[in-house]
């Protein structure tokens, strides 16, 4: 395919204009396209006191550009009028706004999930809603199948809050393996591929919205993940259209689904735990995080947090519970320092724990595995 100013003229109406209203190309944003030596120069014209906010869609343009099969590089300017202050002043994120619509049919019209070559199992991490240790425990369940000796690669999906950069200390971009696939970030052994490293971390939410399903695509079938026993994805948090889209793009193996112990958090699980069900994920348990307070100096467990709930719920649920993880600081200063407490303290109480689920998990993969291989030919109707 030869590139021309066409090619990229018609790539770039797939980028939104501010407020979402048209695309670039029709609102007539785009200047003159200049292509030399493979890469692609041009601007984008904005209004001088929009410059600095519409820096994700300068970033965006300049994205969908490089991606195009043939292109080398992108160089992307925005332009404006030079009068009134923009530059200085800090761009206001916009109030989260709700979930994308959903881009993919809805679970009953589900199409066939196509396998990712060189991927033996597919596992989402998932939770009702944010900040119940989610991405923690990704990682170092992730490491802790890493330690069992499988091969293993991270899947950072959560739009709302990719956190593998910062949790494993990566910063930078993918290399792209020839064409257009792209190489894997590594760190402790594991292959790992964010959200992060592709969208800018200040990229506002709806912008966000729409990549979504493109990225998530990308991130997985444009990846050389190479030969990998599993892949752990950290789902984004919540139980709206965009995690329902995202538990149907990917064929996932089973669901490992993350709860605190308080009942509110749990009814939360509970939306998870149905999530995947309505889309014929199986479950591959829970694990309630935060479970109990570990004091750093005598080491003494305390329950101040109605621990256990959690695993009554699964036992109620009829699924498996996978364990308890303590809040510690360790766990807390590692995560913020890239270093894992699996990895960076693989003797230590809290990598036991998560190596202990982490064997848990791997054997309710193999169950799910094998019920889905001999479920296969037969089409079940509830
Ligand atoms: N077991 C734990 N002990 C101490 N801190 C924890 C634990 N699990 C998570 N955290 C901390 O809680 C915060 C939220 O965790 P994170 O994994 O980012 O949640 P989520 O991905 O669900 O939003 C982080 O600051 C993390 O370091
Ligand atoms: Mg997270």
């Amino acid at each position: 395919m030869t590139l021309d100013r066409q090619t990229v003229i018609d790539r770039l109406r797939s980028v939104k204009g501010p407020n979402l209203e048209g695309d670039i190309v029709s609102l007539g944003m785009v200047s003159e396209i200049f292509i030399a030596d493979s890469k692609v120069f041009f601007s984008i014209t904005v209004p001088a006191r929009q410059a600095q906010e519409l820096e994700p869609l300068r970033q965006a343009a300049e994205n969908a550009v490089k991606t195009l099969p043939g292109v080398r590089g992108a160089m992307v300017a925005l332009t404006a009028e030079k009068q009134g202050g923009g530059m200085g002043t800090t761009a206001q994120q916009p109030a989260r706004p709700a979930p994308a619509r959903p881009a993919a049919p809805p679970a009953q019209q589900q199409p066939a999930k196509q396998d990712v070559p060189g991927i033996e199992a597919i596992i989402a991490v998932a939770s009702g809603k944010g900040g119940v240790g989610k991405s923690t425990t990704a990682v170092n369940l992730a490491l802790g199948l890493k330690a069992l000796g499988l091969s293993v690669g991270i899947l950072d999906a959560d739009i709302y809050g990719p956190s593998m950069p910062r949790l494993l200390g990566l910063k930078g971009k993918p290399e792209t393996a020839g064409g257009k696939v792209l190489k894997p970030m590594e760190a402790y052994g594991v292959k790992v591929m964010s959200m992060g490293f592709l969208v800018e971390e200040d990229t506002p939410m709806i912008w966000r919205g729409p990549m979504v399903v493109s990225a998530l695509r990308q991130m997985l079938r444009e990846v050389a993940w190479g030969p990998l026993d599993v892949l752990v994805v950290d789902m984004p948090p919540g139980t709206g259209d965009a995690q329902l889209t995202m538990a149907q793009q990917v064929p996932l193996a089973g669901a490992v689904i993350v709860s605190t112990p308080q009942d509110l958090a749990l009814i939360d699980a509970r939306k998870g735990l149905n999530m995947f069900r309505r889309v014929d994920v199986p479950l591959l348990g829970l694990v309630e995080n935060m479970s109990y307070f570990l004091a750093p100096d005598t080491g003494a467990r305390y329950d101040i947090f109605g621990h256990g709930g959690a695993r009554a719920e699964a036992e109620r649920l009829g699924v498996p519970f996978l364990g308890e993880v303590p809040l510690t600081m360790d766990v807390r200063e590692t995560s913020d320092a890239g270093t894992p407490v699996v990895a960076s303290n693989p003797d230590g109480a809290q990598a036991r724990v998560y190596r202990a689920i982490a064997e848990k998990v791997r054997a309710q993969l193999s169950l799910a595995m094998q019920a889905s291989a001999e479920a296969a030919p037969a089409i079940v109707f509830e």
